[in-house]
């Protein structure tokens, strides 16, 4: 069985591989998208170590000038998808959107850097990109905090990677929809529409889109202007993970001054998280920075947290949450609490469960002692696949799939959970 899976997930990776960069899966999403390709090098790694670089290296050479790396890098040409650069307008040679995703580069990058066999190879690639990682790190912490607090906002909803999660559905109430013209969506007609976002919500997705780009798409103003500034604990998290992934990384290539700096974003980051705990809830909560309130909403995003090098007694609190969550449901982590209002378990981020989740959660856990459950995690993980195939997400309860099929980073998880090196626990 772990053969065939092993076999199949490399299949995928193949398949979805257009030679410098991966499709997220070929139809619904046929560009490079930004965390799709940093998790999904860790599963190419398994297959073709120097392939596995190449996927954040085509990443970063379409880095903005500022710093930013976009969400989206269109490569080529492709109708079948909606907005597309004509939308974006981000007036760049080789088009891309102009907002960005979770970092998750840092953490790649190191651990390909750890496990590499030809670490000359691996010592000058990393040499490279760290620079560029650290300036996309610095670009956060000066255009999405610009007032100085320890913690970044995102400003569009698919900043986050998680698009339609319950939690801003109130902030997103309050973005209008006047001013946007009829459009056809394109992902209904490749994904079933009871899977994904609303039209009410596609319509505010693209006010947003319009709004920065009557701004130039210049950062200096954009997060001012947005009526929706969201700081949510699981994206910080995978910044702060990064910072210290690539301190660490920097330390280790002799590159002192790069760490120092990483290393005190970090922590700034990491005081500022506890603002965010809830007791209530035992887990992370978002903020909402234009209402400058708590945002009382269940999800994985307050999970993700065990990711970051979290206080002890926090992590410990996620583990307790998940196990008490594993016995409601039958394949962990849902993307939602099952039992919260607006939950949903088989529409995109407001009840699934979501692979790529499952590997950070676990990562961190893990590596904090929490073993049985990050476990159960991995172990819900591999079952999911043998239930719902390589789908890009799935129904907590009946492991039925949900979104696009033959999904890259479901199969770079899978690869992982199967072919990794056992993180030491302690
Ligand atoms: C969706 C997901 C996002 C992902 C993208 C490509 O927009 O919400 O997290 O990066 O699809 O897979």
């Amino acid at each position: 069985m772990t053969d065939a899976l092993i076999a199949r997930a490399a299949e995928i990776l193949r398949i979805n591989d257009l030679g410098h960069y991966t499709v997220p899966t070929h139809g619904l999403y046929p560009f490079q998208w930004n965390w799709d390709s940093a998790l999904s090098a860790l599963g190419l790694f398994h297959i073709d170590e120097d392939r596995a670089w190449r996927e954040i290296e085509t990443l970063f050479d379409h880095q903005w000038e500022d710093g930013m790396v976009p969400h989206i890098i269109f490569h080529k040409q492709d109708e079948g998808y909606f907005p597309g650069p004509e939308v974006w307008g981000t007036g760049r040679t080789v088009p891309t959107s102009g907002i960005t995703q979770p970092p998750v580069t840092g953490f790649a990058v190191r651990r390909l850097y750890e496990r590499a066999t030809d670490k000359a190879m691996a010592r000058r690639r990393a040499l490279a990109l760290l620079p560029k990682i650290a300036r996309w790190h610095d670009w956060f912490y000066r255009a999405r905090d610009p007032h100085g607090t320890g913690l970044v906002a995102v400003i569009h909803p698919w900043e986050t990677g998680r698009d339609n999660s319950i939690d801003w559905d109130d902030a997103f109430d309050r973005v209008p929809t006047d001013g946007v013209g009829a459009f056809q969506r394109r992902d209904i007609q490749h994904a079933d529409p009871a899977h994904r976002p609303t039209q009410e919500q596609y319509k505010r997705y693209i006010w947003l889109v319009q709004r920065f780009r009557s701004l130039g798409w210049d950062n200096t103003r954009l997060h001012d202007a947005s009526p929706f500034r969201i700081v949510d604990p699981g994206f910080n998290a995978i910044l702060l993970r990064s910072c210290t992934d690539l301190a660490d990384l920097a330390e280790e290539l002799g590159e002192t001054a790069l760490a120092g700096d990483q290393r005190a974003q970090a922590e700034q980051g990491l005081d500022a998280l506890e603002g965010l705990w809830s007791d209530a809830w035992q887990q992370y909560l978002c903020y909402d920075r234009v209402t400058e309130a708590l945002i009382e909403s269940p999800s994985v995003g307050g999970l993700i947290p065990a990711f970051a090098p979290i206080a002890p007694p926090r992590a410990a609190a996620i583990a307790a949450h998940i196990d008490r969550l594993g016995e409601r449901v039958t394949y962990l982590i849902p993307s939602h609490d099952p039992a919260a209002p607006g939950y949903d378990g088989m529409r995109y981020w407001r009840g699934p469960s979501w692979l790529i989740v499952n590997y950070m959660v676990a990562d961190g856990l893990e590596r904090d002692g929490h073993v049985a459950t990050a476990q159960r995690i991995v172990a819900d993980s591999l079952k999911l696949i043998e239930v719902g195939g390589f789908s890009e997400y799935f129904d907590p309860f009946t492991g039925a799939p949900c979104g696009g099929p033959e999904f890259t980073w479901t199969a770079a998880m899978v690869l992982e959970f199967l072919k990794r090196e056992p993180v030491a626990s302690g």
